[in-house]
């Protein structure tokens, strides 16, 4: 017999603030979504909504312009958290990457979700015509391979253009010690290739041969959760602060839904999450409650834990999401605030290339768009990301460098004398060595191990004032823009 919750143990504005999240994710949603598409979508009161929304922005979690709002990367912490607690990235991530590219098609991993499967792993194969989920993506059971290993106890199955024309897959299960099937794995290709017959011809034999091994990884003990940020409560006065907008009860309840990432596969007691999150037992119960009757916790055996559900938050449209997408937003804050064109590049070979880049007036004699590439050693981000690499990884200089002006440093032994100060200042500034009257300034962006990954600099004309002038009042904003990248990025790498 199970004991339903009664009714005022859930909790409102957790449930509303969820239904504005699932309508922000929709796969048939705008982009961005204007407060009234929201009430259309959600029936909630539009004074509701603009609660909801305002308490989702100070949780960094959509982003608002006053008219419209669109999911921010920080959402996808939330299906981080369920996919770090599956455990099935980590597991098979590498060796789903590995078929993909022995079969040279694509290759993903399925979960049972209602009378779907959800995706949650993919390494697709970019080909003309075809579709391939994307993670996070609900697809009906009747419509894919995966679809029916949950329920029967066949060995493999086929997908004979079920979901789209020209699409054919096939999937087999894997299966934890007890014989259950957690997941399924396919291989999807196109009728220009293959029938679903020659398919499983050809890949069915490997598959089958590597199942023992994709389920011993599954299998494996995991490693303890590494500590992200701590989910913890608001205080009395930064309640205060944050104003009667401010739904706190939906910001417990997203906390409870983070704390629950830590899970290592055996669940967590009640304890356990009213200790991550710093609330009271009483309140990180009706949390759990709430999401429990909203599919997005499960519990067995006083275990809670996340259901592929949370995957409807966002993940599908934030997984596909690149250097650009979560740079460009923060760039065009910082030309907000110092009035100068800001970009981000990334290294190529002994090169720049620019990832993302909002300007204001044209400072250069050449335009500066996103695929512009410059020597790396004559800029400021290029030395910033030779900086990040060790001496042995950065391209070998061969004799002396070109003079680009009468500026540049063209000798390779005051150049890494250069990149070792760089190393240690954190940042770099180049005056007039890439083009006469140009200055720019730069810092490292990092990923979540601390590498760096990107550069993100403000140019200005030479004339405007020193270079001393120009660090003083640009760097502190630069680096802040930096760590806003940062967060963004950290918020989509998976854990
Ligand atoms: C895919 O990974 O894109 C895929 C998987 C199973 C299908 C179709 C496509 O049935």
């Amino acid at each position: 017999m199970s004991i339903a919750a009664p009714p005022t143990a859930t909790v409102g504005p957790l449930e509303r603030g969820l239904s504005v999240l699932c309508a922000l994710s929709a796969p048939d949603a705008d982009e961005r979504m204007r407060h009234s598409d929201l009430v259309r979508a959600t029936g909630l009161a539009r004074a509701t909504v603009d609660r909801v929304v305002s308490t989702l922005a100070r949780l960094g979690l959509v982003r608002s312009d006053g008219r419209e709002v669109w999911p921010a990367p920080r959402l996808m912490e939330l299906s981080g958290a369920y996919l770090a607690a599956s455990g099935i990235p980590a597991a098979l991530g590498p060796a789903v990457d590995r078929l993909a590219d022995e079969f040279d098609e694509s290759v993903s991993v399925a979960v049972p979700d209602g009378d779907g499967v959800r995706f949650v792993v993919q390494a697709a194969r970019r080909r003309h015509m075809n579709l391939t989920f994307r993670i996070g993506d609900l697809v009906p059971a009747d419509r894919c391979a995966p679809g029916t290993l949950f329920t029967g106890g066949q060995d493999w199955a086929g997908d004979d253009q079920l979901i789209e024309p020209g699409l054919v897959a096939v999937a087999v299960p894997l299966r934890d010690p007890a014989r259950r099937t957690v997941c399924a794995v396919s291989v999807a290709s196109h009728t220009s290739r293959h029938t679903v017959q020659s398919l499983a011809e050809a890949v069915l034999p490997r598959l089958l041969q590597r199942r023992g091994t994709l389920e011993s990884a599954l299998a494996a003990p995991r490693a303890t959760a590494p500590s992200s940020a701590p989910v913890r409560d608001t205080s009395p006065a930064e309640k205060r602060e944050l104003g009667p907008d401010y739904l706190q009860s939906l910001a417990r309840g997203l906390a409870v839904l983070r704390a629950l990432g830590a899970d290592r596969g055996e669940g967590m007691p009640l304890t356990a999450v009213a200790e991550a999150t710093g609330l009271a037992r009483a309140t990180a119960r009706r949390s759990l409650l709430t999401l429990e009757q909203l599919g997005y916790v499960g519990c067995a055996r006083r275990q809670f834990r996340l259901r592929p559900r949370v995957l409807e938050l966002g993940c599908a449209r934030l997984s596909g999401l690149g250097l650009t997408d979560v740079a460009q937003p923060h760039l065009a804050d910082l030309v907000r605030r110092v009035h100068e064109s800001a970009s981000l590049a990334v290294l190529d070979g002994a090169d720049i290339r620019y990832v993302a880049r909002v300007p204001t007036v044209r400072i250069m004699s050449i335009d500066i768009t996103v695929g512009t590439r410059f020597p790396a050693y004559a800029t400021a981000m290029g030395r910033v990301l030779l900086a990040g690499l060790t001496p042995g990884e950065r391209p070998a200089v061969d004799g002396r460098l070109p003079a680009l002006t009468g500026h540049t440093v063209t000798s390779a032994d005051e150049l890494t004398a250069l990149l070792d100060k760089v190393a240690a200042d954190d940042h770099a500034l180049v005056d007039q060595e890439l083009e006469e009257g140009l200055r720019s300034l730069a810092v490292p962006v990092r990923d979540g191990r601390g590498r760096v990954v990107a550069a993100v600099n403000v140019a200005q004309h030479a004339g405007r004032g020193t270079p001393e002038e120009m660090r003083r009042a640009m760097l502190p904003e630069l680096r802040q823009a930096a760590r806003l990248i940062e967060a963004d990025l950290a918020a989509l790498e998976p854990r």
